[in-house]
């Protein structure tokens, strides 16, 4: 089993350290090799995504990747911005499905800027379509205005657009996952307006007719935020498109206390993927030792359960991060009176050291 590790920028390197570390005391073998990539990438070779980083994930079985981005890079041109690299890696790997799920942790229910009882027992699963949409349609850029309100004016342009194939194959893997679940699909579009997410919602629903079994609701993308805060545990698996699902996905994020917490994985049509967690690099506090590791060490977990068919191995993670917050340990982001405030690295040795007792468990 062959991981690419592409750290990147900002709290990246320190959060990915910890998931290494994780992985290296299963009894597992994993083949290993680092590259840079982002801002890092930059620095080093011109291109946040250069052709050898590049090689290595597609050569990999996974990828785990940590985070990219800082403000320094702002005034790049943007195909050389460290955004790209997690843009180029998406598109050129084919990861259309990204899976977010957010998990309300009970220890960690007052962590939440909702009201416990709102929160207490969350479980959503947000899958987000992650190659198309306006993220990436074309044509895109900036021009002179011949039409519009201010015609000759200079102005920017961007191109939502879906097809179907596009939105069937996102729709099937919504469908599959709300079977393992709670059998209740949210689609969340904006068909009272556009064009595109009419078309999504069509397709979404003729798709629908292959899953009798599974419950399919609609709902605009503006009610969906505002559902997500009123009542959040109505929601099962949320389906959407590539832009409505980065906001909701981080605003789902912060139900669950932390947006630290949250893992994610990237997956191709088979099941080949790239695991990262749902925050970014955090520049404000990196190098500091104080980021919370859990998100990446959790992505690391997903990665052995859809990528690497190492279920066991992904419960024992999620376990070793369950029993490690019962302990009390937490992270500055996740802190409350009352516990202890640990950095990242004892964070990552909290769970490593969890891991070892259960292995101690099951072999005596
Ligand atoms: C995310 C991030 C990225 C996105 C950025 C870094 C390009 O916000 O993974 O949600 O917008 O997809
Ligand atoms: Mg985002």
């Amino acid at each position: 089993m062959k991981i690419a590790i592409l750290p990147g920028d900002g709290i990246g390197t320190e959060i990915v350290a910890e998931a290494v570390k994780v992985l290296q005391c299963l009894d597992l073998k994993f083949e290993m090799e680092h590259a840079l990539v982002g801002g890092a990438a930059y620095d080093a070779h011109g291109h946040p995504l250069p052709d050898s980083t590049l090689s290595l994930a597609k050569a990999a079985d996974a990828v785990l990747f940590g985070a990219v981005g800082d403000w320094k890079y702002d005034k790049l041109v943007r195909p050389l911005r460290p955004e790209q690299a997690i843009l180029g890696l998406r598109k050129h790997l084919g990861l259309f499905a990204n899976l977010r799920p957010a998990i309300c942790y009970e220890q960690l229910m007052h962590a939440s800027s909702l009201k416990p009882e709102l929160v207490a027992g969350l479980d959503i699963l947000i899958i987000r379509e992650l190659t198309g949409d306006i993220y990436f349609g074309q044509p895109r850029g900036r021009r002179t205005a011949v039409d519009g309100h201010f015609p000759g004016a200079e102005e920017a342009f961007d191109t939502m657009r879906y097809s179907k194939p596009e939105i069937e194959r996102i729709a099937h893997v919504a469908f599959q996952a709300a079977r393992k679940r709670g059998r209740k699909v949210t689609s969340v579009d904006k068909a009272n307006v556009l064009e595109t997410f009419q078309f999504w919602k069509d397709v979404v629903t003729e798709v629908h007719a292959q899953y009798p079994d599974v419950e399919l609701e609609h709902m605009y993308v503006d009610n969906a935020a505002m559902q997500l805060v009123k009542a959040p545990k109505k929601f099962d698996v949320v389906v959407t498109g590539n832009m409505f699902g980065d906001i909701l996905s981080d605003e789902a994020a912060m139900l669950t206390g932390s947006i630290g917490m949250l893992p994610s994985a990237s997956l191709d049509k088979a099941n080949k993927g790239l695991y990262e967690p749902s925050h970014g690099s955090a520049p404000d506090i990196a190098g500091k030792g104080i980021a919370n590791p859990l998100a990446t060490i959790l992505s690391a977990a997903m990665m052995l359960r859809y990528t690497l068919n190492q279920p066991e191995a992904a419960d024992r993670i999620e376990s070793a991060v369950r029993s490690v917050l019962a302990a009390g340990y937490r992270t500055g982001d996740i802190w409350s009176e009352g516990t202890t405030k640990v950095g990242t690295r004892e964070m990552g040795d909290a769970v490593v050291a969890a891991l070892i007792t259960t292995k101690t468990i099951t072999k005596s």
